[in-house]
């Protein structure tokens, strides 16, 4: 549902970010996209959302041609939600999509207010400026507007980025139900590490490319790695030396079921 065709973007002349770059989605599927830092992640995802138009190519939403910004089909998180935030409150910041599709402002209000507290997010809080929250917070009621906008495709620009092990956890969990619920989730990051066990279809920004990672194997996305100048993850560094003794481990797991699994088959290799 979300196709780029033959994408050519420059910002300026002296340096082009995407070069006959094509992509296309699949729903219920997590896509990531890495790159280092100024590879050109955030440019990928406004061109796919129709905030940056490309030099040369076609972007299509849902078999449409994307002119301008899908804003009411897709969900785009940026990486500093607080950008966006223009109420007062922190309920009737999170209410906006509802009010947006016609439900009466206390409606809206009263089911915000749900989704709010199921974040998480403690009563009090609810009326606070939103500015005053912690980058986590400011998130989760970022994710709790798009929950509520309910549309079938969310972006998210390094949504782990500055985010502890809880925060972390919010987001996979949230990230897991969308999945199920069929949608299309784009997201980039600066690393792999945690989103292993959502079976992310992967690629990596190289060279104004985007380059598929094929996962089923350690050693050849190892390489792909190296080759694109990234660090590759411990989990995919560790696969890649058994497989190159023979020995194959599942990469789309938990830490814990992975070291479990590594354990095992270096015993059984040993004996
Ligand atoms: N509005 C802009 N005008 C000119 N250059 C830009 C603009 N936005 C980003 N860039 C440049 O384009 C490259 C890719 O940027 P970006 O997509 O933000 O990278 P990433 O998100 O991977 O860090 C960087 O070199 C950045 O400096
Ligand atoms: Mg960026």
């Amino acid at each position: 549902m979300v196709e780029l065709i033959d994408i050519t973007f420059e910002y300026n002349e002296n340096k082009q970010i995407f070069l006959n770059t094509s992509f296309k989605a699949t729903n219920g599927r997590l896509h990531i996209i890495l790159g280092r830092s100024g590879s050109g992640k955030t440019t990928f995802l406004d061109i796919a959302f129709g905030f940056l138009k490309p030099k040369k190519g076609y972007v299509f939403f849902d078999g449409e041609e994307v002119r301008e910004p899908i804003s009411s089909k897709a969900i785009y998180l940026v990486s500093d939600p607080e950008r966006y935030f223009f109420e007062k409150t922190v309920l009737e910041e999170a209410s906006y999509p509802l009010i947006f599709k016609g439900f009466n402002r206390d409606e809206a209000k009263a089911i915000t207010k749900e989704y709010l507290l199921r974040s998480g997010l403690p009563e009090e809080y609810l009326f606070r400026d939103p500015l005053t929250l912690s980058k986590g917070e400011k998130r989760r009621v970022a994710l709790v507007s798009s929950v509520l906008l309910g549309s079938q495709a969310i972006f998210l620009d390094e949504p782990m980025s500055g985010l502890d092990r809880n925060g972390k956890e919010v987001v996979l969990n949230w990230l897991r139900s969308i999945l199920n619920q069929g949608k299309v989730v784009l997201i980039t990051s600066q690393k792999l590490d945690d989103f292993f066990e959502l079976k992310p279809l992967v690629y990596i920004i190289n060279n104004s490319k985007l380059v598929e990672v094929d996962l089923s194997s350690a050693l050849s996305a190892y390489r792909v790695f190296k080759e694109s100048g990234i660090l590759p993850p411990e989990r995919i560094t560790i696969g890649a030396i058994l497989e190159n003794k023979g020995l194959k481990v599942d990469l789309f797991t938990s830490d814990k079921e992975f070291s479990e699994q590594v354990a095992r088959v270096l015993v059984d290799y040993a004996y």
